[in-house]
């Protein structure tokens, strides 16, 4: 099994990655986010939705949603979350490396650092033709990772985080390949048992993952710092990438 397909991983873990504080960040970044600020009634997909942090926002705002995920686990999550705020989202458990909906969205989220997790370099390419192949022309494909850039700025201090409860999560990276991807070792310490995993997955710089959308076939490729809609430079402290499917592709 790959380590992604771990659905205890994505449960042990949870604390950490599906905080309540980042549930409350996100809500806000729905809202405030020029890059999120999709029409009311646009057909969103959330791929690799986890157990969606977007969705119930999106959904608010008027937007058609539709979260993927290959976790039951989190899907089980994402559908209590939107139960739980009256939200209608459709949800599906498919995976991202085969999961195609023919012309069927305005938009497709990619989100959180959910790309790269393939070990062969053509299948997260893969991942980026699907979407654009799921999105109608003029569509618009959104990913938001990790840059190798802003993690050259602090990689090697290894990260302590406190969860309720006395759990706590440390997490320390390690850079393989000559910076092509990242290994990510985690010990989550919880009633005095300890629980390990490690996760490796690409590591992309602008410019690369500029040309991996360019190769994908997405035109006006853009490249920004944080959902604010600054620029991608030595302040970023993420890496966001946005490419149109152009008209008149099929
Ligand atoms: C880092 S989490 C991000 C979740 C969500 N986007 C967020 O912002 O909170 C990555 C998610 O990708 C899902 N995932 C991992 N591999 C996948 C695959 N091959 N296909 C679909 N989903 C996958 C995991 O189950 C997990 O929910």
């Amino acid at each position: 099994m790959h380590w992604y397909e771990d659905d205890g991983f994505w449960s042990d873990f949870s604390g950490t990655m599906f905080s309540e504080r980042r549930r409350a960040d996100v809500e806000s970044l729905v809202t405030d986010s020029p890059l999120l600020d999709f029409p009311a009634g646009s057909r969103v997909l959330d791929l690799c939705c986890g157990p969606g942090l977007y969705l119930v926002p999106l959904a608010r705002r008027g937007c058609e949603v539709t979260g993927v995920d290959l976790s039951a686990a989190m899907l089980e999550r994402a559908d209590a979350a939107c139960a739980a705020a009256g939200a209608d989202v459709r949800l599906v458990r498919a995976d991202m490396l085969t999961h195609v909906e023919p012309e069927t969205y305005d938009v497709v989220l990619n989100l959180f650092t959910s790309f790269g997790y393939f070990d062969d370099p053509l299948d997260n390419e893969r991942v980026l033709r699907n979407a654009h192949d799921s999105l109608v022309p003029g569509g618009r494909l959104l990913v938001d990772v990790m840059g190798k850039e802003v993690l050259a700025g602090w990689i090697g201090r290894p990260q302590l985080v406190e969860l309720d409860g006395g759990a706590y999560v440390v997490q320390r990276d390690t850079v393989l390949d000559s910076w092509t991807r990242l290994r990510t070792d985690w010990t989550l310490v919880r009633d005095g048992e300890a629980r390990e995993s490690s996760i490796t997955s690409f590591l992309y710089s602008a410019a690369e993952l500029r040309a991996l959308f360019e190769s994908a076939g997405f035109t006006d490729v853009r490249c920004y710092g944080g959902f604010d809609g600054g620029p991608y430079d030595n302040h970023s402290k993420r890496l966001i990438v946005t490419g149109t499917r152009p008209e008149g592709t099929s």
